[in-house]
């Protein structure tokens, strides 16, 4: 006889406390935004809502960009959609690699038939401005400089002021990686002349993953009008993209008059609209600050318990932290320890960096008093059940005075 099948059953996942390199947590105000009705997604108030959206993204961006859209895909698609929009096969791009996105970066111009020129870097470091000077001397023929704002991998910042300056004054477009920038710390797209940037829901807004936001200037649009070869993919061909979220004359300024493109995921840009309302009620120099201060408190707590972070202080990303492991300790059995026992998720260290770091992030709605204390808390028990010797009971205290003192 068949064995009978279980009946389907629903998922209801356990509460988790987020705090690695996202997602991170959503607050309840912007999942409850997610449960509204579907609207079509051709539908006036849908389309007024996504107009709505695309002001406050451009807010969020400190931009004037028409062309500013929530791409309907993970943040690796809208990376993919600014280096093939803009290149053409054979065409040279300088790529700045100092973390795992970096490298992403490069892995897409070569699989796209461009010609990478890697400035590489130590992991865990930033951007080295000379020798990023010193590869566009030698490759005035590269179209652009692609670089990582803020890498998630290393939690590090780079200057992308001073990046994008260099790539102008050479006549080069920049692609700016902004994932885990945006909300979280000074982001001035137009101010610092930033050509195609893109940015993720799942860090620093706080919204459900799976959606990109992306701006580009009339430079950039410039250059895609230029092409003499077909965008490879038809999915992220800026100009059919243009169409539905601008209107029939994107590049023009918009209209509301939409060509269907694709179904737009209609729930998820309701609660990406919601995070940015928050965003912007709040204030970005209030949440700049409320991530700074949180990260210092998390920096003192855990310096009281004798662990370190690992990036040079100037370099150090608020949303992203990258800690000293204890030596002798075991990774593996510490996170573990803190997901099954305390619920919390910390990132792990990648590449050369695994066992050695791990990655607390304290991005937008998770970048909070009691997420901080939930972390030092959870961190001493599940290092003290290694058999980690520590000063206990020091880390809450160093970390409430860094929030009183504020
Ligand atoms: C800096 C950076 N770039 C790109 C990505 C890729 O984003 P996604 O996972 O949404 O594709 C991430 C994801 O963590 C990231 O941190």
């Amino acid at each position: 006889m068949n064995k009978q099948a279980t009946p389907p059953q629903s998922f209801y996942p356990p509460s988790r406390r987020l705090m690695g390199p996202g997602p991170t947590d959503i607050s309840p105000r912007v999942l409850a935004a997610m449960s509204r009705p579907t609207l079509g997604h051709l539908d006036p108030d849908f389309i007024d809502m996504t107009e709505d959206l695309k002001q406050m993204l451009q807010q969020a961006f400190k931009t004037e960009n028409s062309y500013t859209i929530p791409l309907s895909s993970p943040a690796s698609a809208a990376m993919e959609a600014a280096i093939i929009n803009i290149l053409e096969p054979g065409e040279k791009i300088i790529v700045c690699r100092n973390g795992v996105f970096g490298m992403r970066m490069s892995d897409i111009i070569e699989r796209a038939g461009g010609e990478v020129v890697a400035v590489d870097d130590e992991w865990g470091k930033t951007i080295d401005l000379q020798k990023v000077e010193d590869a566009i001397k030698q490759h005035p023929d590269a179209i652009a400089l692609a670089f990582v704002y803020a890498e998630t991998s290393t939690g590090v910042r780079s200057d992308a002021a001073a990046l994008a300056k260099m790539a102008r004054t050479a006549d080069m477009l920049s692609i700016v990686d902004c994932v885990t920038a945006l909300g979280g710390i000074d982001l001035r797209v137009d101010e610092w002349g930033l050509d195609l940037v893109y940015s993720g829901s799942q860090k620093c807004l706080a919204a459900p993953p799976g959606l990109a936001p992306m701006t580009i200037n009339e430079r950039a649009l410039k250059k895609i009008a230029s092409r003499s070869t077909k965008v490879q993919s038809w999915f992220l061909d800026f100009n059919l993209l243009g169409g539905y979220f601008q209107g029939s004359d994107a590049n023009k300024g918009g209209s509301k008059k939409r060509a269907y493109h694709h179904t737009a995921p209609i729930n998820s840009l309701y609660a990406l609209h919601e995070s940015l309302v928050v965003l912007l009620e709040e204030g970005l120099d209030a949440s700049f600050k409320r991530h700074q201060l949180m990260h210092l408190a998390l920096e003192a707590g855990l310096s009281a318990m004798g662990i370190e972070l690992t990036v040079d202080k100037e370099w150090r990303l608020p949303q992203l932290n990258s800690v000293g492991l204890p030596d002798s300790v075991d990774d593996a059995a510490v996170r573990s320890h803190l997901l099954k026992e305390h619920s919390l998720e910390i990132g792990a260290g990648l590449g050369a960096s695994a066992g050695k770091i791990w990655r607390i992030g304290l991005m937008g709605y998770g970048a909070r008093q009691e997420n901080v204390f939930h972390c030092l808390t959870a961190l001493e028990d599940a290092l003290a059940n290694q058999g980690f010797v520590l000063t206990a009971g020091k880390a809450l205290p160093a970390a409430r005075k860094v929030l009183t003192n504020k």
